[in-house]
């Protein structure tokens, strides 16, 4: 199969998108000169939107793209920002998107206002248009990425971190709001519950290989193609799935003594590269590559009964594009 790029996936959604970015802009627009300057700075960093694209793919396989799909689009999108501008001041990154963070420009007290500032927007167009189960959901989505960075966090400074607490992280930190996504599109186009149960589970199963994905890239990307800086879980002492199953796959006293390197002090050059060394000897990458694969065939199995359309195409290759997305 031949790997389909992220443009070839959008495509049965691309007028709508384009329509998306005008809805955006003007959603962000505030009359604080500031805001307004950061807000345009925002937009021209502009990120893969591929969550508004799971919106819209999964509103047009539940039959149609309505006015709501993008009342929803806009909500995650806006979501999805906020925690980009504070992640960056948690992680003190000076990149995004390939370009400079806002804190690296506005420092972090702006950051943080300007979070704060796209997190309400992002709520409030639910309450400006009624649609409170949207709001239910991507509040509730807010709750768990919010829980999910704190308990990383929190297992960032423990000894240990077992493969069921690594999935609840990611399965907070990151599905719920790609879960959300296919959710929300869903509830958009039908009002057929068990459909929009069925789309959600799609986006939590794309949304951990995502995740997974992202943590594989840390340790096999470069910052030039990722638009942010890489190696930054080990440097902030994070284990995920590619060291976790290293771990799993050697002898328990040589992972003993690389956990101990990993959690002794902030890892520095030498450190990463013998932590790296034994990553591959190990073949974590490939164990968590694998396993991004299981999540992403599971995620098609559950739509490949729906109707075949375009969109259910786009799903399906987006589900692959997941797994094997270089940025
Ligand atoms: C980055 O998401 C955040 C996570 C990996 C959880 P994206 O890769 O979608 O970022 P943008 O929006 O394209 O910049
Ligand atoms: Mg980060
Ligand atoms: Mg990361």
């Amino acid at each position: 199969m031949v790997a389909k790029v992220l443009t070839d996936i959008t495509s049965p959604v691309a007028d709508e998108l384009e329509r998306f970015e005008g809805y955006m802009r003007e959603q962000m627009k505030s009359r604080a000169a500031l805001l307004d300057t950061i807000v345009r700075y925002i937009m021209r960093q502009r990120g893969k939107r591929i969550r508004p694209t799971l919106v819209f793919l999964s509103a047009g396989i539940c039959g149609e793209i309505t006015e709501r799909t993008f009342v929803g689009a806009s909500m995650v999108e806006l979501l999805h920002t906020a925690t980009l501008v504070h992640d960056d001041v948690v992680d003190q990154a000076d990149e995004r998107r390939g370009m400079a963070s806002i804190n690296a420009v506005w420092k972090n007290k702006v950051s943080v206002l300007v979070g704060d500032y796209l997190l309400s927007r992002g709520l409030l167009i639910a309450v400006k248009k009624s649609e409170f189960e949207f709001l239910r959901v991507t509040s509730e989505a807010v709750r768990r990425m919010s829980e999910g960075e704190l308990l990383q966090i929190q297992k960032s400074r423990q000894r240990t971190i077992d493969e069921e607490t690594y999935f609840r992280i990611i399965s907070d930190k990151t599905a719920s709001l790609i879960s959300t996504c296919c959710e929300i599109g869903a509830l958009s186009a039908t009002s057929d519950i068990g459909v929009h149960a069925l789309m959600k589970e799609y986006g939590e199963l794309v949304g951990l290989a995502f995740q997974i994905r992202d943590d594989v890239l840390d340790y096999t990307s470069r910052s030039s193609i990722l638009g942010k800086p890489v190696a930054t879980d080990l440097k902030d002492q994070k284990v995920t799935l590619p060291l976790l199953y290293a771990c799993q796959n050697a002898p328990s006293s040589e992972a003993q003594s690389i956990i101990s390197l990993v959690k002794r002090k902030k890892p520095g050059r030498k450190e990463i590269d013998t932590i790296f060394g034994f990553v591959n000897r190990y073949h974590g990458i490939e164990s968590a590559q694998n396993k991004a694969g299981a999540l992403v065939s599971d995620a098609i199995r559950l739509v490949a009964d729906m109707p075949n359309s375009a969109y259910k195409t786009s799903l399906i290759d987006f589900a692959n594009f997941v797994v094997t997305r270089s940025s």
